[in-house]
């Protein structure tokens, strides 16, 4: 398993709360997984129990570049982690990106920690004599290691006989470069071509991923649908058509032990479906924190990346609507600089009903997660969403657009959902301020039908959004694909 984040050691995203909780029920199931990730600044190298396993030389077209290949085991699992160090690429203050602007040398960086993969299967062959049937990538930033697989070590054992998985959480995200960037890949300039790795004139490296994987996966089935159209395929809809008899859409679940209000050690109260009681300590102690009066009120949440995506635009939209009314609102995000300012601006006039803390705070995305009543999120698109599965574990119930994944995990309120113990949250369907301002008006109506609310929460609560069935259709699918090897 390849990805270029992963809880505990470094996140941006969902995709690391994936990639660190897929490989552990992998584990579960009786399969061995070795995750490899970059060895970001971001690891307690001692605290997580990191050591030197070896070095290790990567040719690049750079030159070679020796990498230290640090390694660990994912808490309570016998999942493996190799993280590829080499601190002038990786060593830095973000992930992909600082103040808002990518490195100008992500290429370079994702490219060495590719083709590392390859490198890292000879090795763990050679040193340990441990052979994966199959290689599981995420993102561009690791697509390339296919692509190395399927190329430059076609020819070379134990890399031919190895299956290959290719999960896109997010077309939105594609690793495009300069045509005269391409040289940096190291790869035949036959393959810039429309058919691989080129897209209009640019290196394209999820592209490579698409192309050159046996199978791909996108983390949920409606998502799977819409990026073979022009809305949502991001100019790789063409792409995606030709390949849609080799894709498949699998939700993403969650990490039950690390989100669970039964005993999650950031909450100031634990409660469970059966004894709701701890949720309004929760609730006051966010309300607190926030600095918001401390009452009895409906309270909104979001946790969220401040991008174009997650439509928090449109939540500055009808804030002002909102506060004309007696609700709070709780927002915990970081991203776009004028999003950012929107939010401080609104908050300083309405400081009694908004709070809003910019930055990253894993703690407070769970403090968030259990003192609220509602959590939004009006994505303009979701491939999966983790927000609102660990609303539902909450019994904070989501108020979400109807897109990707948020269509696929949220059943729709009604009266009759409700009695039928179905409804788990509120959903509407065009982006706009209208249609969520509407939405939210409704979902606080039925917040002061208290029977109706807490069928609502109970339903959410007792709703199976953990890794059990999505592990498994990983583990078909695997077996699938490692049966039609080339
Ligand atoms: P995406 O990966 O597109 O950002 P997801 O809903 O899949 O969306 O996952 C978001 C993850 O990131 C969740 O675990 C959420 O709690 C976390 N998150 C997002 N923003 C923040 C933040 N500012 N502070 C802490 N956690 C955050
Ligand atoms: C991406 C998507 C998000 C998804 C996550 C994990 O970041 O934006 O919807 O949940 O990946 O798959």
């Amino acid at each position: 398993m390849v990805s270029p984040e992963a809880v505990p050691f470094a996140k941006t995203g969902g995709l690391a709360d994936v990639a660190g909780a897929l490989p552990k029920e992998l584990a579960k199931l009786g399969h061995r997984v070795c995750l490899v990730i970059p060895g970001y600044d971001t690891i307690d190298w001692a605290t997580q129990g990191f050591k030197e396993w070896r070095r290790l030389t990567v040719p690049t077209a750079l030159g070679p570049i020796e990498a230290v290949i640090e390694q660990a085991t994912l808490a309570n699992s016998g999942v493996q982690v190799l993280a590829v160090r080499y601190d002038p690429f990786f060593a830095r203050p973000g992930l992909y990106q600082e103040a808002g602007r990518s490195y100008p040398d992500n290429l370079e960086r994702f490219a060495f920690f590719s083709r590392a993969v390859p490198e890292l299967i000879v090795a763990l062959k050679q040193e340990r004599g441990w052979v994966p049937d199959l290689l599981h990538a995420h993102d561009w930033q690791t697509a390339l290691g296919i692509v190395y697989l399927r190329t430059l070590y076609s020819g070379q054992k134990p890399c031919q006989g190895i299956a290959t998985i290719f999960t896109i959480h997010n077309m939105g995200y594609q690793g495009r470069f300069p045509a005269a960037d391409y040289w940096k890949t190291g790869l035949s300039p036959e393959l810039f071509t429309p058919k691989r790795l080129e897209f209009y004139g640019q290196l394209n490296v999820l592209k490579g991923g698409l192309v050159f994987a046996d199978y791909l996966t996108t983390v949920s089935p409606t998502y799977a649908r819409e990026i073979q159209t022009a809305a949502l395929g991001f100019g790789l809809e063409g792409v995606i058509q030709e390949r849609q008899a080799r894709m498949i859409g699998i939700v993403n679940g969650i990490d039950v032990d690390q989100w669970n209000p039964a005993t999650d050690p950031y909450v100031p109260a634990r409660y469970s479906a059966t004894d709701l009681a701890g949720k309004m300590i929760c609730k006051d102690g966010l309300q607190r924190e926030m600095g918001l009066p401390v009452r009895d009120v409906p309270l909104i949440g979001i946790v969220s990346r401040l991008t174009e995506q997650k439509g928090l635009d449109l939540v500055a939209d009808v804030l002002p609507d909102l506060m004309k009314m007696d609700v709070q609102v709780t927002l915990l995000g970081t991203g776009d600089p004028s999003l950012e300012a929107r939010f401080r601006t609104l908050r300083t006039r309405t400081s009694k009903k908004i709070g809003l803390r910019i930055g990253f705070d894993e703690g407070l995305a769970h403090r968030i997660e259990a003192g609220s009543d509602l959590f939004l999120m009006p994505s303009r698109y979701e491939p999966c969403g983790l927000s609102q599965l660990y609303s539902l574990r909450y019994g904070t119930v989501p108020v979400v657009r109807r897109t990707g994944g948020l269509a696929d995990t949220v059943t729709p309120y009604s009266s009759d959902a409700v009695k039928q113990g179905q409804a788990t949250g509120f959903l509407f369907d065009e982006p706009t301020k209208a249609a969520l301002l509407t939405t939210v008006l409704q979902a606080l109506r039925v917040y002061g039908q208290k029977d109706e609310w807490t069928a609502l929460i109970l339903a959410g609560m007792g709703t199976d959004v953990s890794w059990a069935k999505s592990a498994r259709a990983y583990v078909d699918l695997y077996r699938r694909v490692v049966g039609m090897k080339p």
